[in-house]
């Protein structure tokens, strides 16, 4: 294999350049394969017992936390955790910032998941003034990003299309809360690695996607379009992503509910539109924005999407370890 880009803190997808997705994507080809034999599996788990991971997870999360956690038994890894703030000596007043340097004392690595947008990289910044500088990961940070969502969607877009060319050349409807919604604006920084990627964004007038990413994709030449119109979207998209209404961020509780989200559900009559080698994705979870009864469909990714977060992660926390390996010295 080429050598391995350097990474180190994980707070957005703006930084991450082709060649970086390409070892990333190849690497998690040969985890997955390593990991199907039982030899393997055990060798991975040989290659990081003495490093331990963290997840300061004080927003709800279910795939996120759990496949970073098996991300780092895969890799042999310790995995320690705050999920509920109740438990953090944070409610004896002490601040984030203290809070944080206390988990780098015992640990190597902190996949972080809050309802504020920008504290990972506010966390990441005052760890680089300390002399354990420990690699955070940013596990979703409010309404803004979710990086390592998108490098687990642009691996899933990538295999899904190995036979066609790869995401080159590709229309990506990305539909739902585009406003709120920090998959389908992480993803979107990463479509600057792609030829002619054409994008879509399919929403209710509320929820448009934010000027800040379509700045990004005018100064990226990424051509875009905005419409409410899903069928003539998915008609034209080889990969549809969904999303649903970000209400926790609501600021007056039930606004969301003003919003008719409706003519966002995708049913078996979307499907029908798909093109035959089209996919659909969704970060989940869902509620009525993808029909179950989509699922038997094999264009249908979620669940593909869901275990390859797995490896993916698996993926990026050796590249990091790699990376920083003299930290913990
Ligand atoms: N699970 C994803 C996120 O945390 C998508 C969602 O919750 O709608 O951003
Ligand atoms: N896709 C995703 O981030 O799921 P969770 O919110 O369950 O972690």
């Amino acid at each position: 294999m080429e050598q391995m880009p350097k990474v180190k803190h994980v707070l957005t997808t703006k930084e991450f350049d082709r060649p970086f997705l390409d070892y990333l994507c190849n690497l998690t080809n040969r985890i997955r394969e390593m990991h199907r034999t039982p030899e393997g599996a055990l060798k991975l788990r040989s290659l990081w017992p003495h490093k331990r991971l963290m997840l300061y997870f004080t927003q709800p999360s279910s795939r996120t936390f759990l496949s970073f956690l098996a991300a780092g038994q895969n890799l042999g890894m310790d995995c320690a955790e705050i999920r509920d703030p109740r438990t953090s000596s944070e409610v004896k007043g002490e601040s984030f910032f203290d809070a944080i340097r206390t988990f780098s004392s015992y640990v190597d690595i902190i996949a972080m998941r809050t309802p504020e947008r920008n504290l990972a990289e506010q966390a990441a910044a005052h760890l680089d003034q300390t002399p354990r500088p420990v690699p955070i990961i940013n596990a979703g940070s409010g309404p803004d990003q979710h990086p390592t969502q998108a490098l687990l969607d642009v691996y899933t877009i990538l295999r899904s299309f190995k036979e066609i060319g790869g995401i080159d050349g590709k229309t990506i409807a990305m539909v739902g809360d585009l406003k709120r919604g920090r998959t389908v604006r992480s993803l979107s920084y990463l479509m600057k690695n792609f030829h002619d990627v054409n994008l879509i964004f399919v929403s209710p007038e509320q929820f448009k996607m934010e000027d800040d990413i379509l700045d990004f994709l005018r100064r990226h030449h990424i051509p875009y379009s905005e419409t409410d119109q899903l069928k003539d979207a998915v008609a034209q998209a080889d990969a549809v992503y969904l999303t649903r209404i970000q209400d926790e961020h609501d600021q007056m509780v039930g606004a969301s509910a003003q919003v008719d989200y409706q003519p966002f559900y995708f049913t078996p009559a979307h499907l029908a539109l798909l093109k035959p080698r089209g996919i659909v994705m969704h970060p989940l979870p869902r509620r009525q924005e993808l029909d179950p009864a989509c699922d038997s469909d094999p264009r249908v990714k979620i669940w593909r999407q869901e275990r390859n977060g797995m490896w993916v992660r698996t993926a990026l926390l050796h590249m990091i370890l790699k990376n920083t390996e003299e930290i913990s010295l």
